[in-house]
């Protein structure tokens, strides 16, 4: 099947079209002005794409502007551009025809590195990488490199490789000279999207010009791939009827470690010297098994137009381990064009291009390969496809295939399809080896849990990097490194066949309820067992569990209590187990969902004292699930109903006590943390201010700083008692409300009589009102809070000249009485009805 040529493969072709028929999608976007060209598109993990678009003004310049069109999931595009202001030279095309000057790719998880120059001044002129959101919002801007000056004027050559993985950065090359590549490798962009250097270097060509790339490579390193071709001299070939084209054509790979000097390389990986055409390689990482491939497309003339391809496996270490010829395709003599592209995660893409009668607009057909060569057959879209321009890309993860095709000049169009999978299964670790883990992804695991494992597909074994454990929170975005195992630890453990790697996880790692983790295992923490290759890794958020469950308690009526304790041990044991069978049955849930329950706490606070049982709820990631608050209502509601609901029909759960119900434990410290926080923070403040207070001026009264904190505090506090628990209990609302305006009122009237009467007959108090009648108006209206707060005015808090009423005796002691009767009959009937209400 490898090798299809001929008329085999013609019928093997045909029979393909019309069993893979699948369905594309497309989306017309129009924009409000003419005359947009689409420049690239950028794929991102979360199926989300940026496309940017560019404005043409005359053949060698467009617009000074990067138009962004960021197409989400659901289809929608939002229109955004770039927020920054880029020099215009950047935006025309350089030495070299092809490229505008500056260069754009993606920072996972989700921005954009736009490479652009700062002047075209030759003695001052340098790369510099601008960071922005996917909606163009700046984030940071970055020195790179200095420009590099061929010929004569600035080399616009210039431009940056993303690492395809979301720990790495990217790598910024340019020509320094005609045959010396510089590169640059820098990190990902740190919180404040700073970037930092990590390795840097050269490459030395073999002949002016040669066509290089980068391809992302395990552990953070990149391959640097170099093709050379050396066109024979046509008089030393006699026979040039057969063939003129003849030439050697190398591959060159070398590898470029995120260290510094981390380089292995250059190694020879292909050479030929047969005779073809033109030969295109294509090189990447295997998403399955270890090493890299380069997939090389010979393209012949002769005896008919043909692409033989080639596929080449190359290890890590550099060596060629396999060479074996893939499909052999033929194709009309009229394909004018074609480009190959890997899909992710595996499968190759052939897309064919032939003119049509109209010189602007070419048809478009797309072959695909299996990973392993083999043919798979076409893509989806319609045979006659024609477009004026084009581009695919595959998506992230749900291997979708877009193009995007320009219409005319106000709109562009967006096909896409999904394609078949190509590799072995991956069960959403994005790592094809991995047949599965435990705990599962996105399952619930009890807190008691003191082993991971991972089952690969074929042996393996431990390397040199970690495997990390990190609890995390959607609200915060800094995961916490619970565990980090490196590889040379006696935490792992193997199973008999190898396959199985058992990490042993420290009892303090899964220590907290309700919490989410998620494990990190490095590239070349894993290698293969057999040939010592290592393997790619799990990145973060991909392997993710959680804690997730609920306590609650429930009681069990006397008659039943008395039951239970006059069972055998084991006979208790028995109940229990069908009590959980029984609830389960009742609520009902899936019986997995309950934990075992546990018997018997003895709880002296309430009241009366009883006998309680606990049942932890386990949460779920099934959106189709009751999640834990549901189930703890409803079991709540259905015993407290017992009479009427199925707990009263079985044998084990009638014995439920209907008058507890089923109450969640609260963790008191979760619950309360904050709480906690807040109020050292305002103790620790009043503390400082007290102090500061008590210096300035000692012979204040400064302790009012506490008082009126207090007095504050117990008057939003009665608030705040009445709103939420006032209602609780209907009949007492009116009650509690009346014992908290009438207190108010009397204390106020007291109040404005306390003042008035102070104006008349107190001098001093006259001559300080005047100067202060505001802070004497705000602090009689507070008086009906409580009347202690007229105190504050002549406490000279602080040596405060504000504060400095000088208020009689008499007046003293009746604030004093006041206050003293206010807390009658505000306090105590509010302690009262607290009483009533639990
Ligand atoms: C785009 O314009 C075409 C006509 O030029 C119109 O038929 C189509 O409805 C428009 N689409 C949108 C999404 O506005
Ligand atoms: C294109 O436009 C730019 C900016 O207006 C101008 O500097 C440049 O000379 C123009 N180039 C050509 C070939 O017209
Ligand atoms: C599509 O997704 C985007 C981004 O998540 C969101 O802002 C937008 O409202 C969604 N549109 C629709 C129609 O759901
Ligand atoms: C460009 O950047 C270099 C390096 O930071 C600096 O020396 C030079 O002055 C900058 N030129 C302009 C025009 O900003
Ligand atoms: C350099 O410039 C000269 C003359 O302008 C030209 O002949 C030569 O091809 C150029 N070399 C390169 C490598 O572009
Ligand atoms: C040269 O090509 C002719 C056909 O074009 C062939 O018959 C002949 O054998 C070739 N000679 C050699 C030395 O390959
Ligand atoms: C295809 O069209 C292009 C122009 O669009 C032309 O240059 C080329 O010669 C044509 N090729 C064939 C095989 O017709
Ligand atoms: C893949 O795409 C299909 C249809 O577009 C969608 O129903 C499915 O949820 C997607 N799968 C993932 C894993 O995003
Ligand atoms: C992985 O660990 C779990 C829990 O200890 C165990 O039940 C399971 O058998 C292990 N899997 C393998 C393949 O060893
Ligand atoms: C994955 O594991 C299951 C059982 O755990 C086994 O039946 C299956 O063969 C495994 N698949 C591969 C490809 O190893
Ligand atoms: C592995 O973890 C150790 C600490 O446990 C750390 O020092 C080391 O740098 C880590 N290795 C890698 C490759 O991250
Ligand atoms: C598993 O690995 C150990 C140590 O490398 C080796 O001795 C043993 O033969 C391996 N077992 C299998 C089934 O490959």
């Amino acid at each position: 099947m490898k090798n299809l040529s001929g008329t085999n493969f013609l019928l093997f072709y045909f029979l393909l079209l019309f069993i893979n028929t699948l369905a594309y999608e497309s989306i017309l976007y129009n924009e409000t002005e003419p005359g947009l060209k689409i420049e690239r598109i950028l794929t991102f993990r979360d199926r989300t794409s940026v496309i940017t678009l560019v404005k043409p003004i005359n053949e060698s310049c467009t617009e000074p502007r990067i138009n962004l069109r960021v197409l989400h999931p659901n289809g929608t595009i939002d229109a955004s551009e770039v927020d920054y202001p880029i020099p215009d030279f950047n935006f025309c095309r350089g030495t070299d025809e092809e490229f505008f000057l500056f260069d754009i790719d993606r920072s996972f998880p989700e921005s954009l590195y736009i490479l652009y120059i700062n002047s075209t001044d030759i003695a001052s002129a340098s790369y510099y990488v601008l960071l922005v959101t996917r909606m163009g919002q700046f984030i940071s801007n970055t020195y790179i490199a200095p420009i590099s000056i061929l010929n004569g004027s600035i080399s616009s050559n210039g431009h940056i490789t993303s690492h395809i993985s979301e720990e790495y950065g990217f790598m910024f090359l340019n020509y320094e000279t005609e045959t010396v590549v510089m590169w640059i490798y820098f990190s990902k962009p740190d919180d404040e999207g700073k970037l930092s250097l990590l390795n840097k270097g050269k490459y030395y060509l073999q002949n002016s010009f040669d066509e290089y790339y980068l391809i992302s490579a395990i552990g953070g390193s990149y391959a640097f791939i170099a093709t050379t071709t050396n066109p024979t001299d046509i008089e030393t070939k006699p026979n040039e009827s057969i063939n003129p084209y003849e030439f050697t054509y190398k591959v060159y790979m070398s590898f470029i470690k995120p260290i510094m000097n981390g380089v292995d390389g250059p190694f020879l990986i292909y050479q030929s010297a047969i005779p073809h055409l033109n030969v295109d390689a294509h090189c990447d990482a295997t998403y399955t098994g270890t090493g890299y491939f380069c997939i090389l497309l010979l393209e012949r003339d002769k005896p008919k137009k043909s692409y033989l391809i080639k596929k080449i496996s190359i290890q890590n270490s550099g060596s060629v381990t396999v060479m074996e010829n893939f499909a052999d395709i033929n194709v009309d003599a009229d394909v004018v064009d074609k480009r190959f592209n890997n899909l992710f995660p595996g499968g190759f893409l052939l897309t064919l291009f032939r003119n049509t009668t109209d010189s602007y607009l070419k048809t478009v057909e797309g072959i695909l390969l299996y990973n392993d060569g083999r043919y798979y057959g076409t893509w989806d879209f319609p045979k006659d496809l024609k477009v004026s321009q084009y581009y695919t890309m595959s998506g992230y993860r749900n291997r979708t295939m877009l193009v995007i095709n320009q219409e005319d000049e106000m709109s562009w169009r967006v096909l896409y399809t999904t394609l078949p999978k190509f590799t072995s299964d991956d069960y959403g670790y994005e790592n094809p080896n991995i047949n599965s883990t435990y705990p599962l992804i996105n399952s619930n695991i009890p807190l008691s849990v003191t082993n991971i494992n991972i089952t690969y597909h074929s042996p393996i074994a431990i390397s040199t990097n970690n495997i990390s454990i990190y609890q995390y929170r959607n609200d915060i975005d800094l995961p916490i490194l619970r565990q980090s195992i490196p590889g040379n630890s006696p935490y792992f453990s193997y199973s008999p066949d190898n396959k199985t790697i058992n990490i042993k996880v420290l009892e303090s790692t899964f220590n907290q309820p309700n919490s989410n983790y998620y494990v990190v295992v490095q590239d070349d923490a894993i290698k293969d067992w057999n040939t010592n290759q290592p393997l790619i890794g799990i990145e973060k958020n991909r392997w993710k569990f959680n804690t997730n469950e609920s306590i609650g308690r429930f009681s069990m009526t006397e008659e039943g209590l008395k039951f239970f304790q006059n069972l055998s041990l084991n006979n208790q044991r028995k109940f229990l187990t069908q009590l959980r069978i029984d609830l389960a049955s009742s609520i009902p849930v899936d019986i997995n969902r309950l934990d075992d329950i546990k018997c018997c706490e003895y709880d002296n606070s309430q009241i009366p004292p009883r006998t309680l049982l606990s049942l932890a709820i386990k949460s779920t990631t099934d959106p189709n699930e009751r999640n834990v608050d549901r189930i703890l209502k409803d079991l709540d509601i259905l015993i407290k109903e017992k009479e009427i609901t199925p707990i009263s029909w079985f044998g084990t759960t009638t014995f439920l006590d209907a008058s507890f119900g089923f109450q969640r434990t609260e963790n008191f410290l979760d619950s309360f943390k904050f709480h906690l926080i807040g109020i050292i923070i305002v103790i620790v403040i009043l503390g400082l201010l007290y102090i500061y207070a008590k210096k300035r001026y000692p012979l204040g009264k400064n302790i009012v700083i506490f008082k009126f904190s207090l007095i504050i505090l117990n008057f939003i506090l009665g608030i705040m008692f009445i709103l939420s628990n006032g209602k609780k209990v209907p009949q007492l609302f009116i009650p509690s409300i009346i014992f908290c305006i009438i207190p108010i009122t009397v204390n106020f009237m007291i109040s404005i009589i306390i003042i008035l009467r102070e104006i008349k007959k107190n001098r001093h108090f006259y001559k300080w009102f005047k100067n202060n009648t505001n802070i004497a108006v705000l602090f009689t209206i507070l008086a009906s809070t409580d009347l202690e707060m007229l105190n504050i005015l002549s406490s000279q808090v602080a040596g405060i000249m504000l504060f400095s009423a000088s208020i009689s005796k008499k007046t003293q002691s009746y604030i004093f009485w006041g206050s003293l009767i206010g807390f009658f009959i505000e306090d105590i009937p509010r302690f009262i009805i607290q009483k009533v209400n639990y």
